[in-house]
C-alpha cells in the first residue's frame, strides 16, 4: 500500500494524483489557468476540461493545439462563462473528480469601474460553480481567493489566514471574500469538500499586459517599448510576488491533500518586494533607460505593505516556494520575448 498523500509527499506523488482522472479549470486561458491546465495535463489528467468566456484572455495561450500533442489532445476548451447554464452543463458533462474555480472578473480598478460585472462573475459566478460542483459530487473543487483582498489594508504582517476584516477598498475585494463565504457555506452545509487558496500577486509567462493587468506585465510591456515605468505611489510600497509556478504547485496540493478541506491556506512567496525596486529590475533586464515616472496613487490602493505567512501552507501542504525573484522575472521576459507578436496583438490598455 502506498503511503496516504500528506505534507511529506513529493511533487511526483501529488501529480501521480490526477493520473487518469477529469479536471475542471474555469478561467484556463488565464495567466494562472493556463499554467494549470499544462500542469494538469503533464500530470497525467485523463481530460482538463478548459472553461473561459475569452473575456480577459486569449484561446493561445491554452495549451498549444499541437498536430501529436500528447498533451493538447486530453485539452477540451469550452467558450463559455461560468454564469451560463449550457456552458456549466457541457463543462461538467464528463465529470470531473478536481474543480479549479478559476474564473473572475480581473481586478480591483476593473470592478471599481464596472462594479455590476464584477458581482455577477465573482458572486452568482462563483455560486453556480459550487451549486454545478456539489450536483456533481466532485472530490473536490479549490476555490481562487486572493490574499491581496480578503486581509485589507489594516491586518498585520505577516498576513495570516486568521485574520478578519470588513474593511475593504473596492467591489473585487468584496467579491473574493463573498466568493470563500459561499465555499463555507457549501463545505458547511452541503458538505462540499471546498479548499480557499488565497493567492498573492502572481506573476510569470501567462499574463497577458492590459489596462487592468497587474503591475509586472504592464511593467516589462512598456519597457520593451522604450517607454518610462509609471509608479503609482512613491515606490516604496511593498508587494509579496508570488511565481505562478508556485502557485500551480501549491492548488495542485490544495486539490488533492485529504487535511486541507474546508481550510483557507495563503499561497505566496513570503518576501517582499518594494516596487522601486522591481521597477529597476524590469529596466535593467530589458536595458530600458527611459527610467519611471511618477502618477498619483490609485484612491482605493491603501495597502503600503504585503507580505504573507506560509506557515500554514509549509505545514498543511508541504507548500515551498521555489522560485526566486530574479529567476521569476527573467522567465517572464522569456515568454515575453517567445510571443512578442501574440502579445503586442492581444494586449488590452
Ligand atoms: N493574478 C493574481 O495576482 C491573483 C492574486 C490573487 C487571486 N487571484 C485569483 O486567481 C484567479 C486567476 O487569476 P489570473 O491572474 O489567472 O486572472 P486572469 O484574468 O488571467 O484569469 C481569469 C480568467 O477568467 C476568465 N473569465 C472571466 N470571466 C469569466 C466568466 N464569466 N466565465 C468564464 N471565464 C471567465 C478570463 O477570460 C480569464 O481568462 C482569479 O480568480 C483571481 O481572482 C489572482
Amino acid at each position: 500500500m502506498p503511503d496516504p498523500l500528506g505534507p511529506q509527499s513529493t511533487d511526483a506523488e501529488i501529480a501521480a494524483a490526477y493520473r487518469g482522472h477529469t479536471a475542471l479549470v474555469t478561467g484556463a486561458a488565464g495567466c494562472i489557468g493556463s499554467n494549470l491546465c499544462r500542469a494538469l495535463l503533464e500530470a497525467g489528467a485523463a481530460r482538463v476540461v478548459a472553461l473561459d468566456d475569452l473575456s480577459a484572455a486569449e484561446k493561445w495561450n491554452l495549451p498549444a493545439p499541437t498536430k501529436s500533442g500528447p498533451t493538447s489532445d486530453r485539452l477540451e476548451f469550452i467558450h463559455g462563462s461560468v454564469l451560463d447554464a449550457k456552458a456549466l452543463a457541457q463543462a461538467f458533462a464528463p465529470k470531473p473528480a478536481f474543480v479549479f474555480h478559476l474564473a473572475a472578473f480581473f481586478a480591483n480598478q476593473n470592478s471599481v469601474e464596472h462594479p455590476e460585472d464584477d458581482l455577477r462573475v465573482n458572486g452568482l459566478g462563483t455560486l453556480r460553480v459550487l451549486e454545478a460542483s456539489r450536483a456533481a459530487s466532485v472530490q473536490r473543487v479549490v476555490y481562487a481567493s486572493s490574499g491581496c483582498s480578503v486581509y485589507g489594508a489594516r491586518a498585520p504582517l505577516p498576513l495570516k489566514e486568521d485574520f478578519v476584516t470588513l474593511h475593504l477598498d473596492t467591489p473585487y475585494q468584496i467579491t473574493k471574500l463573498l466568493g470563500e463565504l459561499y465555499c463555507n457555506f457549501f463545505g458547511n452545509y452541503h458538505h462540499l469538500p471546498v479548499v480557499r487558496a488565497r493567492l498573492f500577486n502572481v506573476y510569470g509567462p501567462g499574463e497577458i499586459p492590459g489596462r487592468y493587468r497587474n503591475v509586472i506585465p504592464n511593467f516589462f510591456y512598456w519597457a520593451q517599448r522604450g517607454q518610462p515605468l509609471p509608479i503609482t505611489g512613491s515606490g516604496e510600497e511593498t508587494r509579496d510576488f508570488t511565481f505562478v509556478g508556485d502557485i500551480v504547485g501549491g492548488l495542485l496540493r490544495c486539490g488533492v491533500l485529504p487535511q486541507v478541506v474546508g481550510e483557507a491556506i495563503n499561497l505566496a512567496s513570503g518576501v517582499e518586494t518594494r516596487i522601486g525596486d522591481l521597477a529597476a529590475q524590469v529596466n535593467a533586464l530589458t536595458g530600458n533607460s527611459a527610467g519611471l515616472k511618477q502618477l498619483e496613487r490609485r484612491r482605493w490602493d491603501t495597502h503600503d505593505r504585503r507580505r504573507a505567512s506560509i506557515d500554514k501552507a509549509r505545514s498543511l501542504l508541504g507548500y515551498e516556494p521555489r522560485t526566486d525573484f530574479p529567476s521569476g522575472l527573467r522567465a517572464t521576459l522569456a515568454w515575453f520575448q517567445n510571443h512578442h507578436k501574440e502579445i503586442a496583438a492581444s494586449a488590452r490598455f
